[in-house]
């Protein structure tokens, strides 16, 4: 087998924490997938994943390493040695094989000094000061340094060979895009879908696109869309708790605001969303607070059934890539 069957992308709908880490350990869990690619970003993500009751973290390294998969870090990703030999280490204690971990030679190196640039000069922007800028600065600039460059890389290169069914994980999301969200107060990369096409595929080859979406919109990070106004509100604060709303790679408090339902739609229809996850449900189920904001205004049901019903016609009205709408709590998928 030495020709792509077909390519499924997993992509984050908001500002990143939409739990892609879960939906690409329940798809890598199916045995279906040949390889599971990472297109862009660095160790500025953070993926979360439970297997058999315990809890593992990836920041760069693709989730299907933990399901033994063919992991691939492809040529628009930022690297550090420091952090990936820190999760290599991790993986390795924790029994994965490392072995099926291989990068793209032209993925770039984030140096100390780009890590040293971004506390000094990006952290007032909320940066979570993994070197993700200047790095991409010095790539776009054409100085940057390529892994290819460096010794320590060479028993991960990749050999640019894909085939089967192919797995793309997304990093952050959406409105964290370089050119769909708030600049300056965005990632330095693409987190839409079509990025993954960086890796070396047609985008023909794209079968489904799995859209993470959480039941209400967190955001990690500075961004005048989250004023700090929002953590005076009472409703809202109760939700960072409840949902433990704390950022897996800074340990920040996320700010929270209702699930934005007009920017759902645009992130939806952008990323070509075939399939739209939206976790953490039982959240505003326990809080008893059912809310979304449309049409710029706030607007309350009296139970997640109503609210579930309210966002599936709105989608089915607006949407018409969606063939399905899968609601999840913070632990299971649960299919409507
Ligand atoms: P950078 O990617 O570290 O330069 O950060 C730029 C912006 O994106 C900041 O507001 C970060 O908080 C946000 N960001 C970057 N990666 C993630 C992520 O994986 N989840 C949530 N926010 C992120
Ligand atoms: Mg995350």
């Amino acid at each position: 087998m030495n020709k792509i069957n077909y390519v499924d992308i997993c992509c984050g709908l908001n500002w990143g924490d939409e739990a892609k880490g879960k939906i690409i350990a329940e798809l890598a869990k199916t045995n279906e997938y040949n390889f599971v690619c990472r297109w862009a970003g660095g160790s500025n993500a953070g993926h979360t994943v439970y297997i058999n009751g315990k809890k593992y973290k990836t920041h760069l390294i693709p989730c299907g390493i933990f399901y033994n998969i063919s992991s691939i870090i492809g040529p628009d990703c930022v690297i550090n040695i420091n952090s990936f030999n820190r999760e290599i280490e991790y993986l390795k204690e924790n029994g994965f094989n490392t072995d099926l971990i291989k990068i793209s030679e032209n993925a770039h190196l984030i140096t100390d000094e780009h890590i040293e640039e971004d506390k000094l000069k990006y952290k007032s922007q909320g940066t979570t000061a993994q070197g993700i800028a200047p790095c991409y600065r010095d790539k776009y600039g054409r100085v940057g340094k390529q892994i290819k460059d460096i010794e320590y890389f060479k028993k991960y290169i990749w050999d640019n060979k894909l085939s089967g069914n192919v797995l793309c994980e997304g990093a952050q999301g959406f409105w964290l895009d370089i050119n769909q969200g708030n600049y300056p107060y965005v990632t330095s990369s693409t987190t839409l879908p079509y990025g993954a096409c960086s890796l070396g595929f047609s985008p023909k080859l794209i079968r489904k696109i799995y859209g993470a979406s959480k039941i209400y919109d967190t955001r990690s990070g500075i961004d005048p869309d989250f004023p700090e106004e929002l953590l005076n509100d009472e409703e809202l604060l109760l939700i960072i708790k409840e949902g433990k709303e704390y950022g897996t790679t800074t340990n920040r408090m996320r700010k929270v605001n209702w699930l934005n339902i007009d920017k759902l739609i645009k992130s939806i229809n952008i990323s070509g969303t075939t399939d739209v996850v939206i976790s953490k449900i039982d959240v505003l189920d326990k809080l008893k607070k059912f809310k979304v904001i449309y049409e710029k205004k706030i607007k309350s049901f009296d139970s997640l059934e109503d609210m579930k019903d309210f966002i599936n016609n709105i989608l089915n009205k607006s949407c018409s890539n969606v063939e399905k709408v899968i609601y999840s709590n913070n632990v299971e998928f649960v299919d409507v």
